[in-house]
């Protein structure tokens, strides 16, 4: 609540100016100084913000189907359910009994598991999966589990429809007295959205399971305990410049004690412990019992999805601080040690020789080979005095022993007023790395906005615009959309950032994952089902705009006059000129884009996002009904005539000659 009216002042507060109408007869000169590139252009300037919200890990990247695998939610049949029927006791009445036992476990990290008893032959129960399990025809699926056996020898197991129709099955067999760990394959015969995984015991006798998962065979690069294919393929394609992971208030936790540990998401996942996940009861409209975190994805899996996808690395750690609009739980100073030592040990793991303790895990995991980590994040969204006392432990720790890594510090919630203005004076006295700057506000605010940076102190900390959208009703609000409207705003938005790359180096959109039948907050990037996804047009602005950033800024004028926004670049590898313009108007607006100094020829590459309709959104059914459009343009001299669409994001690669 307390982050609602605050976001409701600020908006008020930023009234857009009135936009000046073009004159649709004389063309806008767009005027680029293309004898006088400026400065570099960071190679992290437009990356992705990852959080495991709107079940973006379990239920979305991380493809596991079985819900609460491991038995550790905190309702331990949660996701499970036991087949009623005849038995020889008469209707409904089950042919056994599952509960959840804790002596001897699995493991220490997990510490629960189901004991099934059988009493007649053919006892059956079956998992739900993340609001219900998606198959698809011909493909296959690794159905494993660890098993401890009193007597039955044999698990059944099968995919079924809604209406019981079986789309696939597989056995697990040969079990002893001891915990071992049984895996089978089984092909789905069907393409299903809602369908299940039924396990079916027909000796007497009792069963102990664990880790019971069912797992696509096909993830991204076909890796076991691998991502879901579709949902990297569109983060792939971003080319993001970094990777942060894993979030967001996630990091921070409501309690310290739910805060995400980092150590316990490595190394074997039968034993990474699951906790609930903050988003889990956060929102009242929006509630998930359902929601927590088995870390299948964990720290490894993060670091080697950036590396994948050609992105830095950018781990955010908690500094003893539990999330400020929740508990806001403090480590105290002299408890602050095992949080120090978390971040100086991440970055023996990610950078660590396989001779060290860390880096031996990361070796054993399938990577001797080091993630070359280059900055963390120190807390989240955190701000206020409290903060800064732990930021200070933690630098002086990291700097004396890791001078080659940057720190990225947090300036609160808001991208004004209080606490951002303090915390931005304190975080210039210390001479901080990177500020990560959060503005989750209007469309208008954002057009109103793209020149935020042209007058940052160039000397002082470097910006991460870490978390951005633009919020067509209001932030937290379940009614934003991903539309036209919001998405072409953040565009305009973008050429501010990158006519400032010189003092901003980094950008992200947030969130970037949601399920469209588990999500907590809107507006999101990329939209998934359990079979599908698609990438709204904000994920298309974002794409546009990192498939499109040159190595050096180059000068332009005007900046943004009325409705028309740009930007420009030099792209030193490919010998081309990049420039952008955004045409915020309903109309055609002629323009002459003159690059100056230079006399170019030859065929210029043209991309245009675009939509008539400011309410134009994607869906399942047509996903890219706003989506870049490729053509060519040919160029006979330095000064290049357009007609720029009516509400369009238009992108000229112009070789440099
Ligand atoms: O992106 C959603 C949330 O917004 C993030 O977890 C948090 O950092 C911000 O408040």
């Amino acid at each position: 609540m307390r982050r609602i009216i605050w976001f409701a002042v600020l908006s008020l507060a930023l009234v857009p100016v009135p936009l000046i109408s073009q004159d649709q007869q004389n063309p806008v000169v767009i005027a680029v100084d293309a004898a006088h590139p400026g400065p570099a252009i960071s190679k992290t300037m437009f990356g992705i913000f990852f959080e495991d919200i709107n079940f973006a890990a379990d239920g979305g990247l991380y493809p596991e189907l079985v819900k609460n695998r491991s038995f550790e939610f905190q309702e331990p049949l949660t996701g499970w359910h036991e087949v009623l029927g005849f038995s020889s006791k008469g209707l409904d009445t089950p042919k056994g009994e599952m509960g959840v036992h804790a002596e001897d476990p699995l493991n220490q990290s997990n510490p629960h598991y189901l004991r099934v008893r059988v009493y007649e032959p053919g006892y059956s129960f079956y998992n739900t999966g993340f609001r219900s399990i998606g198959v698809e025809s011909g493909a296959e699926y690794r159905f494993a589990a660890y098993v401890r056996s009193g007597g039955p020898k044999s698990i059944r197991a099968t995919i079924t429809d809604e209406n019981g129709h079986e789309l696939g099955s597989g056995k697990l067999e040969g079990f002893d007295g001891n915990w071992k760990h049984y895996e089978t394959v089984i092909r789905a015969n069907a393409t299903e959205q809602h369908a299940r995984l039924n396990l079916i015991v027909d000796d007497k006798g009792s069963l102990d399971l664990d880790m019971v998962s069912l797992f696509p065979v096909d993830t991204w690069k076909n890796r076991q305990n691998g991502l879901r294919k579709d949902l990297v393929q569109l983060l792939y394609d971003l080319h993001p410049g970094f990777l942060r992971f894993p979030g967001g208030c996630i990091v921070e936790g409501r309690l310290l004690t739910t805060r995400y540990r980092w150590k316990t998401t490595v190394g074997d996942i039968a034993q990474r412990k699951t906790i609930i996940n903050r988003w889990n009861n956060e929102f009242d409209q929006r509630p998930a019992p359902d929601y927590f975190q088995s870390f299948g994805l964990g720290f490894y899996e993060y670091f080697q999805l950036a590396e994948d996808i050609g992105a830095e690395p950018l781990p955010i750690l908690n500094c003893g601080m539990a999330c400020q609009f929740n508990s806001s739980e403090t480590a105290a100073l002299d408890q602050l040690d095992e949080y120090v030592h978390d971040a100086l040990d991440l970055i023996d793991f990610a950078n660590g020789p396989i001779t060290s303790p860390w880096g031996k895990l990361r070796a054993q995991m399938g990577h001797p080979e080091p993630f070359h980590l280059k900055m963390i994040g120190v807390g989240n969204e955190q701000w206020g005095p409290r903060y800064v006392e732990r930021y200070k432990v933690f630098a002086a720790a990291l700097k004396a022993q890791h001078p080659e890594i940057k720190l990225v510090v947090a300036a609160g919630p808001f991208p004004s007023g209080e606490p951002f203005n303090s915390m931005w004076a304190t975080w210039r006295q210390l001479h901080a790395d990177i500020v990560d700057e959060h503005y989750y506000m209007s469309p208008e605010w954002f057009l109103s906005n793209t020149a935020r940076y042209d007058h940052y102190d160039r000397s002082g900390p470097k910006v991460f615009a870490g978390e951005y959208a633009a919020q067509t009703v209001g932030s937290t609000s379940s009614e934003n959309r991903n539309n036209w409207k919001a998405a072409i705003a953040e565009a305009a938005f973008m050429t501010g950032l990158e006519r400032n790359a010189d003092v901003v180096e980094m950008a992200s959109y947030a969130p970037l994952l949601a399920h469209v039948n588990a999500w907590q907050w809107k507006p999101d990037a990329i939209w998934f089902d359990n079979l599908r996804s698609y990438g709204t047009p904000n994920y298309y602005v974002q794409k546009v705009f990192a498939n499109n950033v040159g190595t050096r800024i180059v000068p332009v004028t005007p900046e943004a006059q009325g409705r028309l926004y740009t930007s420009a670049s030099l792209d030193e590898h490919t010998h081309e000129f990049i420039v952008k313009a955004i045409n915020d108007s309903p109309k055609v607006t002629p323009a002459e884009i003159r690059l100056n100094g230079i006399n170019p020829s030859g065929t210029a590459k043209v991309t245009i996002l675009e939509s008539a309709d400011l309410n134009a959104e994607n869906s399942f059914d047509h996903p890219t009904a706003v989506a870049p459009v490729s053509s060519t343009l040919e160029v006979k001299s330095g000064i290049i005539p357009v007609q720029l669409r009516p509400n369009s994001l238009t992108v000229y690669r112009i070789p440099a000659q």
